[in-house]
Formats: structure tokens, sequence, C-alpha cells
């Protein structure tokens, strides 16, 4: 008899028809986020079950798949998932990562050049017909080349985009809780410095971590006041590693000269007044949202699952001590 799946959002069809080739597949047939309630009813009587970061798996939804066997994450983050309930279960919990990787380290150059040249602004402007000749004072934004990036978290991510920096004769910092090897920072040309020093000296901070309890609000009055009045933050990691509501205030009183978001702290929600400021760029979490990436990612996780189904070792398990 075939497996059971229940798959949370429509995935792009490729993904689809791997799953179909081998299982009993339930889809969320809405375009919408599914409520607590409905994972509970998707997931019973389920072998597997693939779901998205937006899906919030609690113990109570895991507990509900009593014949789970592998919970694949559309996503590379799976901070969305409680894998120690998952552990305990014994069910492997899987991600994607690196396919996504390039795609959301060119998703910083967007915003960091959106937000600096104020291109979302200037679209605006034009679209609405306001353009009515050339001013040698319109639109003035900052520079990017010669600038200096400071990238949080050199993982993957980081370093793919400290990579893309090279054209633009960038000086590139860096601050990680554990120091890359002397030749990742000698390819990159990038020096490792302490928090403090990145805030200081970044034109731009860009953030690459993962949200765990102690990158809560990593950025914070704090780590905000610390930072250049000319300075801009980026962040396509996770939303609450940003206080948003410190981040408005400092941007309310010209602390740093901007912020571009990919990720918000009460996604979709957006702290109040953050909309109504002109020296943001927010975007709806889409920094992997290329169709090849977002096709690669639905292959992975649909052979995680796939693999987590038959009893053989899932390629990007995140729990694998649930093996041992
Ligand atoms: C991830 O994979 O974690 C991204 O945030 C969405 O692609």
């Amino acid at each position: 008899m075939k497996p059971k799946v229940f798959v949370t959002r429509k995935l792009p069809e490729k993904a689809l028809e791997m799953i179909r080739a081998e299982c009993k597949m339930e889809i969320n047939p809405h375009d919408r986020v599914l409520t607590k309630e409905e994972l509970i009813d998707g997931v019973r009587e389920k072998d597997g079950l693939l779901c998205l970061l937006t899906d919030e798996i609690d113990e109570e939804i895991i507990n509900s798949g009593k014949k789970l066997k592998v919970i694949a994450n559309y996503a590379v983050g799976y901070n969305n998932i409680n894998v120690e309930a998952a552990t305990k279960r014994k069910i492997p919990v899987t991600n994607t990562p690196g396919v996504l990787t390039d795609t959301t380290a060119d998703m910083v150059w967007a915003l960091i050049f959106a937000v600096t040249r104020r291109v979302v602004e200037a679209d605006r402007f034009t679209r609405e017909g306001k353009y009515k000749g050339w001013g040698p004072m319109m639109f003035l934004g900052g520079d990017v080349y010669g600038k200096t990036l400071g990238i949080i978290g050199l993982g993957r991510i980081g370093r793919a985009v400290a990579k893309r920096a090279i054209g633009f004769d960038m000086k590139l910092i860096y601050f990680d809780v554990i120091r890359a090897d002397e030749k990742v920072e000698k390819e990159l040309g990038i020096e490792f410095v302490s928090l403090n020093e990145l805030l200081k000296n970044s034109d731009f901070v860009s953030i690459h971590v993962p949200l765990l309890p102690s990158t809560h609000h990593f950025i914070s009055e704090r780590e905000l006041s610390i930072m250049k009045k000319t300075a801009y933050l980026i962040n396509n990691s996770r939303g609450p590693v940003v206080d948003e509501e410190a981040l408005v205030k400092a941007l309310k009183d010209n602390k740093i000269a901007g912020a571009a978001l990919d990720v918000f702290e009460n996604e979709p929600e957006l702290s109040p007044g953050l909309a109504d400021l002109e020296n943001v760029v927010l975007t709806p979490h889409i920094s992997s949202a290329s169709i090849e990436t977002r096709t690669k990612m639905a292959v992975m996780a649909a052979e995680n699952l796939l693999a987590g189904l038959r009893g053989s070792r899932p390629p990007n398990i995140v729990n694998p001590e649930v093996l041992e």
C-alpha cells in the first residue's frame, strides 16, 4: 500500500509528480496558510508531512500524526518546527539547504541597491506621473561601491553575499559566533571583527543567522544605536532576529539611514509605523523566490520526504540522532 502524505501548500509540479508516483498525496486545496486545526486534521493517518515555514508545526500537531515517519520542511530555516518533539518521537525532520544560497544572496544585493538608490520610491514617483523633468537634487541616495559591508553570520548565505561584493570594491568585515577558517577569510577578503566593531564601522549591516533563542532580537535598540547614522540594515534571514519596534524607532529618529527587510518579526504583520516610512524597502519574504530555486527546493523537499518514507536516511536530515 502506498504511504499517505500531506502537503500543506501547492508546490512546483515537478515535486508533486515525484510524490504522486510513490504516495497517496493529500494537498491543501486552498491558496492560504492552513489553521492549526486543519494541520492537525491533515497529518492524522499520514505517514509523511511536507510543510512550509509558514506552518507552525508544534508538539500537538506532531503528536496528532501518530503514523508520521518524516517531516520535510520546504525551507532551509526550520524554526517553524518543534524539532525536539519530533526527535522524541524518532521522526526525522529535514530542510532544503544549499539550493537557495545564491538566489538568497542575490536578493541581498537587490535590497542593498533598492534602499540605497531609492529605487522603489523613485519608481512610485515616476508611475504617479510626478516626474516632470530631470533635477540635480532628485532622489539623492548613497553610494554602494567602496563602502564597508558588515556581514553577521558567515555561513553559506553570508559567504555568497560576501563573494558578490568584490565587483563593488567594498571593504568586507564579519562577525560570527564561530570564526571562519583563515583560508575562507583570505579567499573572500573578509576580516573578522567583534559585533560592536562591525556595527560601528559598517555602511551596510546584512544579517545571515538562523533564528535561535540566542539570536532573537539580536539587533535591538543598543545595536542600532551603535550603527552609523548613514548606515543601512538589511535582513533576509528571519524577522525576529531584529527587534522591529526598536528598528521603527531608530528609523523614525534617523539613527540609521534606512533598512531593507524581506522578513518580519510577526510575519505577515508589520510593526506599526514600518510601512509609513520612506527610508525602508519591504518585500514579502521572497529571497528564494526564483522559479529555478523554488523548483529545486521542492524537489529537494520531496526527495527528503520520500527517503524518510522508504526508511532510508533523508539527505538533509536536521536531527540525525533519531537514526541512531
Ligand atoms: C528559507 O528557506 O528558510 C527561506 O526563508 C525561504 O525560502
